[in-house]
């Protein structure tokens, strides 16, 4: 079994901060935690003031006793290094702990994640802490992970003190080969006479009269990824040195935009992600599976944990809805279906004081006779039922190409219209794909794309010409590659290419755009298919484009608007394969532009003619046991066809067919003989 900590099974848990409570009330929790099935909590995530009253006293008493109740209830602990929450001697002692705003505002102390990436103090204390922590617990039986501060990136993301500037200074420096020259060119500051004649010339982008140098905002996007990550990695190196062998990680906010984690990836033991998907929202589960898939994608296809969710509501949306009866049961089992090995919460015991003592928990404000916490008791029970899945994994049949850098640059200012953002363009492709029952991994530009017989670039705007060969070389040897508008635009230094877009694309897709031309805001343009079974007109909004072709051919044309008669959607043969470009933004229909695509590549559903909203996916065990997960998202009854298996939860045989209820699931572990298409079976 490939486990992600020590703990046999499936994990199931969450954020436990005792500090809140008088220690009477731990012998009940970790009572009840027994009786849920709980196996691992967090501990200490807000504790620093509590562990360390002081700059030189120590208070780690109750943290032993903690430990000890929780080795003896047989509850193993992710304990934290509680570094996101500086306490005030230490801020008031350095003030410069204290992050500041691209306006010049010094956030105050009274909440969270109050420092500034770049201070020394806040550093230093926080290393210091961590091996307080590490020595003391390093060999402690209930130690099963750490968990290194709290989502990086949360609340603050950059600081623009004047610490942040000389770091961000030595950064440039660094990346330039203290060439002030070279930083010139690059940052194009022959523009508007921003010339530099040294280094120390240079500062953070704070506000500023007008628009900002953009490759200076994309440095300082970098910049700040890597920062956040040098703390991390200060933190993990003495976990490492005084803790070996015990697995670290840091806990991820899905697709967040101010972290490159494909980078921050490669430093984690094991990929953990907190998901808040809204219960108001009908697309919620789409969009979850979408961040599960990227957490999937970013431990190399390992099993991943869901480090928190809700059980019921949040507290930190304008209007928070709790989960309605059975939602929290399938959301949970989504993240099993998509390969997490466990599913942990904030938090165990609802706060009754602080900003999130409205935040639903495992066990309500109600105590053991709210309705959660029988949800609590069920999803406990059921997991121990599914214990054998864990270690099991899934693969995509089709890769989808994410880029940090090319978010970041993608989303600065001044460009042809504000609304293409990745967020916005990627989840109608998703949304069609996971329609489609097809399972995608997240790949950066420099993975592996040879294992994938599709290739899906919702959008490239910042493209490197080795990239461009990469891709290149995956369509000549028969790969389909799917690409996106306004792509192709720029270099890694958000200068455009020569020849204008898509740049290094050019040959690859077979076309030359001659001007971007954005769909006002409230319209649509059409877009005809030439040849499509089914209805052949499709909705361009926010975006389209000018196209020459160069050798492909048009597999669309718009038919309303300025561009009527133009083409729209192409496909050029190259090698064995093809590159297929779409011009515009088709949203919600750019399914029915995917489909041939999916065809070409021979990408079908692991299971066809599923009714809508039931998700499907299957993994694989390391011995070829597939487990094969039936959620039902829809809000009607339906009947499945016969599996060749039996229901983990219920045990029910599932050969004659069976029932799902709105808001079902099944998990089936199928019989040894079942096959079910897959791309990548050598990979299990
Ligand atoms: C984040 C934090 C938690 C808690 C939850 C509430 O995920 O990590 O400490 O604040 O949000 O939803």
């Amino acid at each position: 079994m490939d486990s992600l900590t020590r703990v046999p099974g499936l994990l199931y848990g969450g954020d436990w901060n005792p500090e809140q409570w008088p220690e009477e009330v731990w012998a009940e929790d970790v009572k009840l935690m027994t009786e849920a099935g709980v196996n691992l909590v967090t501990v200490g995530v807000f504790a620093w003031a509590r562990l360390q009253p002081d700059a030189d006293s120590w208070d780690f008493g109750w943290l032993d006793r903690l430990l000890a109740l929780c080795h003896a209830h047989g509850i193993a602990v992710d304990l934290a290094t509680a570094t996101a929450s500086p306490p005030a001697w230490l801020v008031r002692a350095h003030p410069q702990v204290l992050p500041r705003t691209a306006d010049g505002v010094r956030l105050e102390f009274g909440s969270r994640q109050h420092y500034c990436p770049s201070s020394p103090a806040y550093r230093a204390a926080a290393v210091r802490l961590t091996r307080a922590l590490a020595e003391r617990y390093r060999d402690h039986p209930a130690l099963a992970l750490w968990h290194v501060h709290n989502e990086y990136g949360d609340h603050v993301a950059e600081c623009f003190c004047a610490r942040s500037a000389a770091d961000f200074r030595r950064w440039l420096r660094e990346r330039y080969d203290g060439s002030v020259a070279e930083l010139n060119r690059c940052w194009g500051t022959a523009c508007w006479s921003q010339q530099y004649r040294g280094f120390e010339e240079i500062e953070p982008p704070r506000t500023a009269p007008g628009p900002a140098n953009p490759t200076q905002l994309l440095d300082w996007r970098r910049f700040c990824s890597d920062a956040l990550l040098a703390l991390y990695r200060a933190e993990r190196a003495v976990l490492d040195g005084v803790s070996p062998g015990v697995p670290v990680t840091t806990n991820f906010m899905s697709m967040a935009k101010s972290l490159d984690y494909w980078e921050w990836s490669r430093h984690q033991d094991l990929v953990s992600d907190d998901a808040y998907p809204d219960p108001a929202d009908p697309h919620a589960h789409v969009h979850a599976a979408l961040g599960y898939d990227l957490m999937r994608s970013l431990g190399g296809g390992r099993p991943w944990l869901l480090m928190e969710q809700a059980p019921s509501a949040v507290s930190w949306r304008p209007v928070n809805l709790p989960k309605r009866p059975g939602l929290y049961r399938l959301w949970s089992l989504q993240a099993l279906a998509r390969g997490a090995d466990g599913v942990l919460h904030f938090q165990w015991r609802a706060a009754v004081a602080g900003a999130e003592k409205f935040h639903s928990a495992m066990l309500p404000h109600r105590g053991t006779a709210a309705r959660g916490w029988r949800q609590t008791l069920r999803l406990g029970a059921e997991l121990r039922r599914l214990g054998e899945i864990a270690g099991s994994r899934l693969h995509g049949q089709a890769a989808v190409l994410l880029d940090w850098e090319s978010w970041w640059a993608l989303e600065l200012d001044d460009h042809p219209s504000a609304r293409m953002r990745w967020p916005e363009l990627l989840r109608p492709w998703y949304s069609a794909l996971h329609e489609r029952g097809i399972t995608v991994d997240f790949v950066p530009p420099t993975g592996d794309l040879d294992r994938y017989p599709l290739v899906l670039a919702p959008n490239l705007y910042l493209v490197e010409p080795a990239t461009a060969d990469r891709l290149a070389a995956f369509v000549r040897a028969g790969g389909q590659l799917v690409c996106g508008p306004f792509s192709g635009i720029v270099d890694r230094h958000d200068h455009i290419h020569p020849g204008g877009p898509p740049g290094p694309l050019r040959p690859l897709l077979g076309l030359v755009v001659d001007e971007p031309w954005p769909i006002p805001d409230g319209t649509a343009t059409v877009v005809r298919l030439r040849e499509a079974p089914g209805p052949q007109e499709l909705r361009a909004v926010s975006w389209s484009e000018w196209l020459e072709l160069e050798g492909a051919e048009a597999l669309a044309h718009y038919d309303s608007g300025e561009l009527a008669g133009r083409p729209a959607v192409t496909r050029h043969r190259h090698g064995a394969g093809s590159a297929w470009y779409l011009g515009c933004h088709l949203g919600a229909d750019v399914g029915r532009v995917l489909d041939p695509a999916l065809a070409a590549a021979g990408v079908v559903p692991q299971l066809p003619g599923l009714p809508a909203g039931v998700e499907a996916t299957c993994r694989l065990a390391a011995d070829g046991t597939g487990y094969l997960f039936l959620l039902n998202h829809g809000s009607a009854e339906c009947r499945l066809p016969p599996v060749a298996g039996t229901d983990l939860l219920t045990g029910a045989e599932l050969g004659a067919g069976f029932t799902l209820a709105p808001l079902g699931a099944v998990v089936a572990r199928l019989s040894p003989a079942t096959t079910l298409p897959t791309t990548d079976e050598e990979h299990v």
